[in-house]
């Protein structure tokens, strides 16, 4: 069988331990068992824009990663890239592979549908159905059959507004439309609806950029807590977000990662200078 993904995944270079120095000076291709997720030389284009160019990372369970880097520079289509949502993109090409716990996802006989319950997506705009607050958590649950009945669907739509910090501000009101909610609420009324269907990662793309300073330090606290329990992925414009909210930092330039570790390190002690002008604010 070609292209099995387990064997290539087993075939890779395995690094134990720290690996900082190598991971620091540009990845070196190498799939880390103990990974979340892995891309491996991933490249995307759409028609002729090569957006990415042979990208690997390792993204690693129970931490938050922030992707950063200036506009353009391939940061949305790398996280889309994580649950296939660069497939509604009809010119998009995709190159490489993404392992979600050492298996493919871009394998054809993946249910991309059931792996979007698995990487769910948190967007720039919150974007909730034009449905009620319940409506909008329940519908992940229902549809993929997650709730045996009324009962266990309504402990699942509380327990996940619960967790997504919402909860005391909507139970008297669960019927009101998702969208009357305040912008930095319906951006935790979308978590809650991510969170609903059990995944085990939660992708944000600049999920703050629309919302005030209180929402969004809302926000990060929650990202904060969340991290206990599933792997985050976040892209951010806001350096101090970035440092507060991140265990990992993955600086991104023209479609290549060119620094990746621990934030701390990255942005006390750059190794490449354009993440150094990038971080310390001399560009973007
Ligand atoms: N749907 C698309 N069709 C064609 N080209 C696209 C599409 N999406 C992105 N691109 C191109 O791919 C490159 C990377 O874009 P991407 O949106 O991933 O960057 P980004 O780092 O998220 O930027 P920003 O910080 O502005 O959000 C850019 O050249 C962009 O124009
Ligand atoms: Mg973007």
């Amino acid at each position: 069988m070609e292209n099995n993904p387990i064997e290539s995944l087993i075939n890779s270079p395995i690094t134990e331990g720290p690996i900082m120095e190598d991971v620091r000076h540009g990845e070196e291709g190498y799939v880390d068992m103990k990974a979340k997720m892995a891309t491996k030389d991933l490249t995307v284009s759409y028609a002729k824009v090569q957006a990415l160019k042979g990208v690997s990372l390792n993204i690693y369970p129970n931490e938050v990663t922030a992707l950063i880097g200036p506009s353009g520079c391939g940061k949305s289509t790398f996280i889309r890239s994580l649950n296939r949502m660069n497939d509604t993109i009809s010119v998009c090409n995709i190159e490489g592979q993404v392992f979600l716990d050492g298996e493919n996802i871009y394998d054809p006989a993946r249910d991309v549908v059931q792996l979007r319950t698995q990487v769910g997506m948190v967007f720039q705009k919150p974007n909730p159905f034009p449905k009620s607050i319940f409506e909008n958590v329940a519908y992940g649950p229902k549809i993929h059959g997650l709730a045996a009945d009324d009962e266990e669907l309504h402990g699942i739509v509380l327990g996940s507004l619960e967790r997504a910090g919402l909860l005391d501000e909507v139970k008297d009101r669960l019927n009101v439309p998702g969208t009357s909610l305040s912008g930095g609420q319906q951006q935790r009324l979308c978590i809650a609806r991510a969170i609903a269907v059990r995944p085990d990662i939660i992708l944000m793309d600049e999920p703050c950029s629309a919302l005030d300073p209180i929402a969004t330090k809302r926000i990060e606290e929650l990202i904060t807590e969340l991290k206990a329990e599933y792997t985050i992925v976040i892209v951010t414009h806001s350096m101090q977000q970035a440092r507060r909210l991140s265990d990992k930092i993955a600086y991104f330039h023209l479609g290549s990662i060119v620094e990746h570790g621990e934030t701390a390190e990255v942005f006390e002690n750059p190794v490449d200078e354009r993440t150094a002008d990038y971080v310390l604010g001399r560009i973007g």
